[in-house]
């Protein structure tokens, strides 16, 4: 029985091609395979995993097999699937569910997909943005009766998961709390989906441990960063192959996102502004050589428009209103709600191709919303490359491990891996580039108070 939704598994040899491309670029995952391929420290893990099913995902999930675990994935956006990718993974035999441009109803469905597993449960999840954790608490509280949220759907995303919550509760009373009560943990991958770890634990309702990965060094400083500074252009050139160099780009927050952001659009040449609420950014987009403006002073005047904030409403309907006639509009941090995409819906709409519209303003000014505000560089383009992708998904095999092997030993809260292993994760892809790295003697290393062999820094220091 095929266990798996894809748009065509035809597509599963390309998709493995690319594999094969992928894992000489990805070295943290293959010397993890090659150290704990043999003991299988992953053995009995059952991973629900919720992330973007990517080439590089494809990567990540042979990882966590080879050391042991069984998995079941879904995309964690309902773009950003490659279709290839998510090919290669079911032809392997590891149940994918996950379709480029699926619909609101079949994502939840889906996230629903990865707890199936034939024992029942599973006992791990691999969160992006947190929905599949979400999926399980709020369905549990719901199940218990202790929260009437179902009755009021605030945007079509919460329509579709109350009305996949409603179906369930339906079909199997108790699934929730048997879900709840199986997981020994979750790994998170982003900034937005570790606020909301952290809103739950605060609030008394998260019931496990859970690792944030976004903060381990060599993700946030990396990814978010140097991620961006590739795939964000490069989403905005497949999207509408605007010529960059001479135009005014404004680039919302300035935090890893935003400056990686910042980073690539002046790379292609474009004069970046930068807006930010925080002072400390704000000083450091200035000092970086960004003129600091506010949305206000300048949606008249830019041509491209890209949000990096994980916070809402920060490009407004009246900001787009004053936008000039093909102005490019996209968002780069995890949810769509960045843009207020729902007040253009009573507009007119032309598609120009997938993940491309051309919306008409009240003034007959025209805007370019890429990807429906959704993360462009996933939906418009394929997302960060292998490399930086390596260092991230190093992160969480490490995190998916001690959460396996350890999970028992952490309270339920939210924890950050040691230090010494965001230095092996960093070390384990200096070869790869060529990076000679110095030693320290030991005279030198007692009087800066390390060890020559590390961590070399406390861990407060900001990198
Ligand atoms: P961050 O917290 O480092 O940066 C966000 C910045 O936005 C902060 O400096 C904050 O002060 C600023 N901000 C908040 N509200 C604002 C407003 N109204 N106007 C202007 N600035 C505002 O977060 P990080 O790590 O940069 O992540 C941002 C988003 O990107 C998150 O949703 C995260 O999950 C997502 N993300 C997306 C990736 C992708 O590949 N598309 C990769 C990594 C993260």
């Amino acid at each position: 029985m095929t266990d798996y939704i894809i748009r065509d598994i035809g597509l599963a040899q390309f998709g493995r091609k690319e594999f094969d491309i992928a894992e000489t670029e990805m070295p943290g995952l293959m010397a993890l395979r090659k150290e704990y391929g043999e003991s299988k420290p992953l053995a009995g893990a059952r991973i629900a995993g919720s992330l973007h099913m990517t080439v590089q995902t494809g990567i990540l999930i042979e990882t966590l097999t080879a050391l042991g675990a069984e998995v079941r994935w879904a995309s964690c956006n309902i773009y950003s699937t490659q279709d290839h990718a998510a090919a290669a993974i079911a032809a392997s035999g590891v149940p994918v569910f996950a379709v480029k441009g699926e619909t609101l109803e079949e994502y939840w469905s889906y996230t629903d997909r990865i707890f199936q597993f034939p024992e029942g449960t599973a006992n791990l999840i691999l969160d992006d943005g947190g929905d599949a954790t979400m999926y399980i608490l709020l369905g549990a509280r719901v199940e218990a009766g202790e929260t009437d949220l179902i009755a009021v759907p605030t945007s079509e995303e919460e329509e579709a998961l109350f009305a996949q919550i409603r179906k369930r509760l339906a079909a199997s009373p108790g699934w929730f709390a048997r879900q709840r009560d199986a997981l020994k943990g979750v790994s998170e991958e982003t900034t937005t989906g570790v606020h909301r770890l952290y809103d739950l634990h605060k609030n008394g309702q998260l019931p496990f441990p859970a690792i944030n990965v976004n903060d381990s060094v060599t993700k946030s400083k990396f990814d978010n960063k140097y991620g961006c500074k590739e795939s964000l252009v490069d989403g905005i050139r497949r999207a509408t192959d605007v010529m960059m160099a001479g135009k005014v780009a404004v680039v919302c927050g300035y935090g890893d996102v935003g400056k990686g952001s910042a980073a690539s659009l002046r790379g292609a040449g474009a004069r970046v502004k930068v807006t930010e609420v925080d002072p400390i950014c704000a000083l450091q987009a200035a000092m970086d050589g960004f003129e600091v403006v506010t949305l206000e002073d300048v949606a008249a005047d830019a041509d491209i428009f890209v949000t990096t904030t994980g916070n809402k409403d920060v490009i407004r309907i009246e900001h787009m209103r004053e936008m000039k006639d093909m102005a490019i509009v996209g968002n780069i941090g995890h949810f769509d709600n960045e843009i207020q995409v729902a007040a253009l819906r009573n507009h007119k709409w032309t598609n120009v191709k997938d993940q491309v519209d051309m919306i008409e303003m009240p003034s007959g000014n025209r805007i370019i919303l890429l990807s429906q505000g959704r993360l462009l560089n996933l939906g418009n383009a394929t997302g960060h490359p292998s490399f930086v992708m390596s260092a991230s998904f190093t992160n969480q095999v490490l995190a998916q491990i001690e959460l396996w092997t350890k999970g028992s030993e952490y309270q339920p809260g939210v924890y950050i891996l040691p230090k010494a292993l965001d230095e092996k994760v960093a070390r384990l892809h200096l070869d790869k580039i060529g990076v000679k790295l110095s030693t320290l003697s030991k005279e030198q290393a007692d009087y800066i108070g390390v060890s020559p062999e590390g961590p070399f820094k406390p861990d407060h220091y900001r990198y």
